[in-house]
């Protein structure tokens, strides 16, 4: 059973989506930087402060702190899923000296989806729950379904660090699918179709792993 997987893509591609997804069907941890982060924010720790600014530009956190956050969190013996990390070859050559994976899904979307997905997503300030206005809304506006908590719009949602992020992306995430791609580490899914038939599109390619 594959179960140390990193979720490649650009922002807004699904990669959180999927992993919540995937974690609660296969018993693996979801670790998402960017959820790491956000947390650090909330709570005003130092790492949250030194993060903060990047984070509101729609730019990478430097690849030091990244890298220190992440050490400790990855357990050998334990399956899980990578969400938003590595996000560039540094990320990604620290993370061979910590764990090797077993594959990495890169989930495929083009810059005006990102674009309009971000513009609309919601997410519960309580459970993480993710909405989207368009394809997936809650039953009641501003509600999250599950837990009743309240829904908000994330700060690096707004139109001009979007294009940011895509962009960021673009320079520095993207050579990561060559770099699993020669591992023969990769995988690449359309993340353009409804959510359950990306879904069924990871766990096909897991299985043919
Ligand atoms: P992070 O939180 O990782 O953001 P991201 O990579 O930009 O990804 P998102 O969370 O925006 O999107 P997603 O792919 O998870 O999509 P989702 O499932 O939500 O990072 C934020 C920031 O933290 C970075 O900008 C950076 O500053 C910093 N950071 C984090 N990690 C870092 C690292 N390793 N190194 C340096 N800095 C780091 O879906 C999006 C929307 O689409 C939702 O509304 C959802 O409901 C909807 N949706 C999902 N799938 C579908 C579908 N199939 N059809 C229709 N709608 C869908």
């Amino acid at each position: 059973m594959l179960k140390r997987i990193t979720l490649l893509g650009p922002p807004g591609a699904g990669k959180g989506t999927q992993a919540k997804l995937l974690a609660a069907k296969n018993g693996l941890s979801h670790l998402s930087t960017g959820d790491i982060l956000r947390d650090e924010v909330a709570c005003d720790t130092e790492l949250g402060r030194l993060a903060k600014g990047y984070m509101d530009r729609g730019d990478l956190v430097p690849d030091t702190l990244i890298i220190d956050m992440i050490k400790g969190r990855l357990d050998e013996d334990s399956g899980f899923i990578l969400d938003g990390f590595p996000r560039t070859v540094t990320q990604a050559e620290a993370l061979e000296k910590i764990i090797l994976i077993d594959v990495a899904i890169n989930i495929a979307l083009s810059r005006e989806e990102v674009i309009r997905r971000l513009s609309s997503r919601r997410v519960c300030r309580d459970c993480g729950k993710i909405y989207n206005l368009l394809y997936n809304s809650p039953k009641n506006e501003g509600v999250c379904d599950a837990c009743g908590g309240e829904l908000f719009q994330r700060d690096d949602d707004r139109r001009e660090v979007i294009e940011n992020r895509y962009d960021v992306y673009i320079d520095a995430t993207a050579p990561l699918i060559n770099f699993y791609k020669e591992r023969s580490l990769l995988k690449n899914v359309d993340g353009s179709q409804p959510t359950e038939l990306v879904s069924d599109q990871i766990l096909a390619a897991l299985r043919s792993s």
